[in-house]
């Protein structure tokens, strides 16, 4: 008789709509063909029995910079997507601040010929908004994001002026694009950098005076101020304070089009953290207090923050390890965040429903990925299969990104991810 599926999961309790249901899923094609109660109506080529394991969609990682172009030194996209599906994340959103930074339509098809080969989960990329990319904009087709650096990080790209700010955000409201934001305001940061006085003890708590919470408030309150009059939609890029939240939700509750993402080094690490991690817990933004983390977290129990995104942003050991002021900011974490985030749901800090919203579900809505994000019939085979005993033992040595360190080097943590899958196929 000829098989009907390519692949059955049968006994998995599969995370839908808020809950888990124990359902055989029915894959073919790459797609999620059917989900049944009854196992006897699927006859399939291969079966896997996931008695106890919860089935996820493949996290959705919209805020990675895989450094593709000009830094192949720091990651590649093979090593890149091998980090992602270690960490069960099937689809990842790139970053445009690369070498040159991705500003035109030109690049856009370099860049996508050029990741294509190597690339082993499903990507996209987010387009970077200059002073004078204007007409790029305007021709420009369907892209996840415009991305505006508000405040200089890692690489060239910077918008700070209002009157740029509003012309981009016209531009992507016009068009239905979404405006990523990375709100640091750059006018503060300076300002504290001249009034700073560096002790040149390698102290990277220096970090979150330079860039300080101030810089995230004044900057989120702009573009609240700009979005509100022009109408675009909005993104708030890796939120690290109770300030910068608030803000975000006040303008929630007033009107839509309004959204935002917390990383998981700002949920799972403070400022108390960089003594121990020194320039390794250096990032934009930086590591706040465990007043400001807490907020994050009620944030995430509210319904405020939309998404987790990891801002994973490889720099070599020899790079974090030079001085304060000349090492790099940024962390990876594409890897890490499922088993993070799955050992919060063994600790009851977190549903595997809301996991599910956080890093599939909204991720695919607000960027507009049709056919991801959800266990769904119809839907794209991209999966985790994960579990809830068991103990993952985060380790430098084992991790595929090629940077080789992680904030998170020897956490042991409950929970284990068991297999992925991209369009029905097992890749881990
Ligand atoms: O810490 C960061 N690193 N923040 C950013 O905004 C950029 C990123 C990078 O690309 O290194
Ligand atoms: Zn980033």
């Amino acid at each position: 008789m000829q098989k009907e599926f390519d692949l059955v999961l049968k006994n998995c309790l599969a995370v839908q709509k808020g809950q888990a249901f124990k359902r055989n899923i029915g894959i073919k094609a790459g797609k999620i063909e059917k989900i049944s109660l009854d196992i006897e109506k699927l006859n399939s080529v291969k079966v896997i029995d996931c008695k106890g394991s919860f089935l996820i969609p493949g996290l959705i990682d919209s805020h990675v910079h895989f450094r593709f172009p000009g830094m192949a030194h720091k990651e590649d996209w093979k090593s890149a997507t091998r980090a992602a599906i270690a960490g069960g994340v099937t689809t990842v959103l790139d970053m445009p601040n690369t070498i040159p930074p991705l500003t035109s339509r030109h690049l856009l098809q370099e860049k996508t010929a050029g990741v294509k080969a190597d690339a082993l989960c499903n990507f996209g990329f987010h387009f970077g908004a200059t002073t004078d990319n204007e007409s790029e904009l305007k021709r420009l087709g369907w892209v996840p994001s415009i991305k505006v650096f508000m405040g200089s990080s890692t690489g060239s790209l910077l918008v700070k002026e209002e009157k740029n700010l509003e012309r981009i955000f016209k531009i992507a409201n016009k068009k239905d694009f979404l405006v990523t934001v990375h709100a640091e305001d750059e006018d503060i940061i300076q300002e504290n950098l001249k009034r700073a006085k560096w002790d040149g003890k390698n102290n990277a708590k220096f970090h979150n005076e330079i860039r300080s919470p101030a810089a995230e408030r004044v900057a989120v309150e702009k573009a609240l101020r700009l979005q509100k009059k022009i109408g675009n939609k909005i993104h708030f890029l890796h939120v690290s304070t109770e300030d910068g939240l608030g803000l975000i939700a006040d303008a929630k509750k007033e009107r839509q089009g309004v959204s935002c993402e917390v990383t998981p080094h700002h949920l799972f690490l403070s400022e108390e953290d960089i003594g121990k991690l020194g320039n390794f817990g250096k990032m934009n933004p930086p590591l706040r207090s465990r007043q400001d983390q807490n907020a994050l977290w009620k944030g995430i129990g509210k319904g405020i923050v939309d998404c987790i995104g990891t801002d994973h942003a490889p720099h070599t050991l020899e790079e974090k390890q030079k001085p304060y002021f000349d090492a790099p900011s940024g962390v990876p974490g594409v890897e890490t965040m499922l088993p993070l985030l799955l050992d919060s749901v063994a600790k009851d800090r977190l549903s595997i429903a809301k996991l599910t919203e956080l890093c599939c579900e909204n991720p695919a809505r607000i960027f507009g990925l049709k056919g991801k994000g959800a266990v769904r019939e119809g839907f794209d085979a991209d999966l985790a299969l994960v579990c809830l005993e068991g103990t993952t033992v985060i380790k430098n040595e084992n991790l595929q990104t090629k940077c080789r360190w992680s904030p998170f080097n020897e956490a042991r943590l409950q929970g284990k991810i068991e297999k992925v899958f991209i369009a029905g196929k097992g890749v881990f």
